[in-house]
């Protein structure tokens, strides 16, 4: 910056050295912040100047302050490490700003913004230091409110983190434990939720020594409301009679109930669960009954893909199957279905998780490559292929990643028979 131009910064034009000064002074007077000068020359650097600002914010006058060092304003709660700041400042001539505790002359404590700069002569010596002081209480107020609500906000996440955890926990637990061990056929299922908690359920288990029942479902939406409803559809759904809707009551029977025909499982939740505007719930399911003597497999899909079969010989067939989602018609009709199974056959139930699952391009995974995948997997294990088909669908998604459960549940009759 060029000399001229620095002079007409610290002069005002056309006003004589004391009316300049006045007008300085004036200045200095009515600014909110207070302003202090000190003198490092004097033992203890005491303040030389206090302008009015400084009165009204710590209730010192002018003579209170004059000759004394400003660390007056400090008490018990002023931080000592900011002090500490302050002081190598000083030392090391150097300009700083501090937050710190101070105290007015009645006692309240108040937050100062405290700014030091160091003053130098025409030869570069420090001659003075000066301070200005803001009151910032009320920034620091609301600083402190916020962290405190962050901090109740943190505790609240982590309340509903466990909580998510254990419901979490509590549906993993009604996946099926374990495989029906069963002479000749082998059962197997993938479920990969895409949130904590899912919308979809699978389950396979015997209904009695020579009928297995299997079925996925995939409650709409996910999240916690299609969580609740999931674990619900998955009591009713047991393979335990009682409350299921998989039984009936028969008296002819010696054991007192008689299976329920898919179609007629499907009918009777879709009257159970009539849609309820509140909730806009509903749920599509892909149930069906192994015959292990026959190795038929009678099924009924409610809104969802039929069955994939895969014969030993020959491409695997999406088994297409209509019907209406469970809960969306009341007037809804279903309609059994059948597929036989030879021995090396496999069956496959999955939810729209897996074709409907999309890539960064927004294209769908799709059945037919899913029927590609299957095919090009039939020589793995069951559940080998199982975990590969989740694998290929994951990577599939790419970076988007899976934004709806997915489930595979699947059977295969052994080659040779028990
Ligand atoms: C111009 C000037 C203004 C100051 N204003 C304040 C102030 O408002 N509040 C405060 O706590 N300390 C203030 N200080 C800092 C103290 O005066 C002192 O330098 C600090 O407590 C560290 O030194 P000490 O260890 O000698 O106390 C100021 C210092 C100077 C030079």
């Amino acid at each position: 910056m060029q000399e001229g131009t620095k002079r007409q910064q610290t002069r005002t034009e056309g006003e004589r050295p004391e009316e300049q000064l006045a007008l300085r002074e004036s200045a200095l007077a009515v600014t909110a912040e207070g302003v202090t000068i000190s003198d490092p020359s004097q033992p203890d650097n005491p303040i030389i100047y206090a302008n009015a600002g400084f009165e009204r914010l710590t209730g010192y006058s002018i003579d209170d302050v004059v000759g004394r060092n400003c660390r007056f304003l400090q008490g018990p709660d002023t931080d000592t490490a900011t002090v500490q700041r302050i002081r190598d400042a000083i030392k090391n001539e150097e300009e700083r700003t501090v937050q710190l505790l101070n105290y007015r002359k009645n006692g309240t404590p108040f937050w100062n913004r405290l700014s030091i700069t160091p003053l130098r002569n025409a030869a570069g010596e420090v001659t003075h230091f000066v301070g200005v002081q803001s009151d910032i209480t009320d920034q620091k107020r609301a600083e402190e409110a916020l962290r405190q609500v962050n901090k109740q906000l943190e505790s609240a996440n982590e309340r509903m983190a466990r909580d998510l955890e254990a419901a979490a926990e509590i549906q993993r637990s009604l996946l099926p434990s374990s495989a029906p061990d069963i002479p000749g056929v082998t059962f197997s299922w993938a479920f990969r939720p895409c949130d904590e908690l899912a919308g979809d359920i699978l389950n396979v288990g015997p209904l009695d020594s020579g009928h297995i029942a299997l079925y996925v479902i995939d409650v709409s939406g996910h999240g916690v409301a299609s969580a609740l409803f999931a674990v619900t559809l998955c009591r009713l759904l047991s393979v335990i009679p009682g409350e299921s809707s998989l039984f009936a009551p028969d008296e002819e029977e010696p054991s007192g109930h008689r299976i329920v025909k898919p179609a007629r499982v499907a009918e009777k939740l879709n009257r159970q669960f009539p849609f309820d505007p509140r909730t806009r719930q509903y749920f599509t399911m892909l149930y069906g009954v192994l015959d292990l003597e026959t190795h038929q497999f009678h099924y009924v899909s409610a809104g969802q893909a039929g069955p994939v079969f895969v014969p030993q010989q020959g491409q695997p067939v999406d088994l297409t199957s209509s019907g209406f989602p469970i809960g969306l018609l009341s007037s809804a009709e279903y309609e059994e279905r059948v597929v036989a199974l030879a021995p090396g056959d496999r069956l496959y139930l999955v939810t729209d998780g897996i074709t409907e699952a999309e890539n960064e391009q927004g294209q769908e995974f799709g059945m037919a490559h899913f029927l590609g995948a299957i095919d090009r997997m039939r020589n793995l294990p069951l559940d080998e292929a199982n975990h590969e088909l989740i694998r290929e669908v994951e990577s599939w998604c790419g970076n988007v990643g899976m934004r709806d459960d997915a489930s595979i549940l699947a059977c295969q009759i052994s080659s040779e028979k028990a």
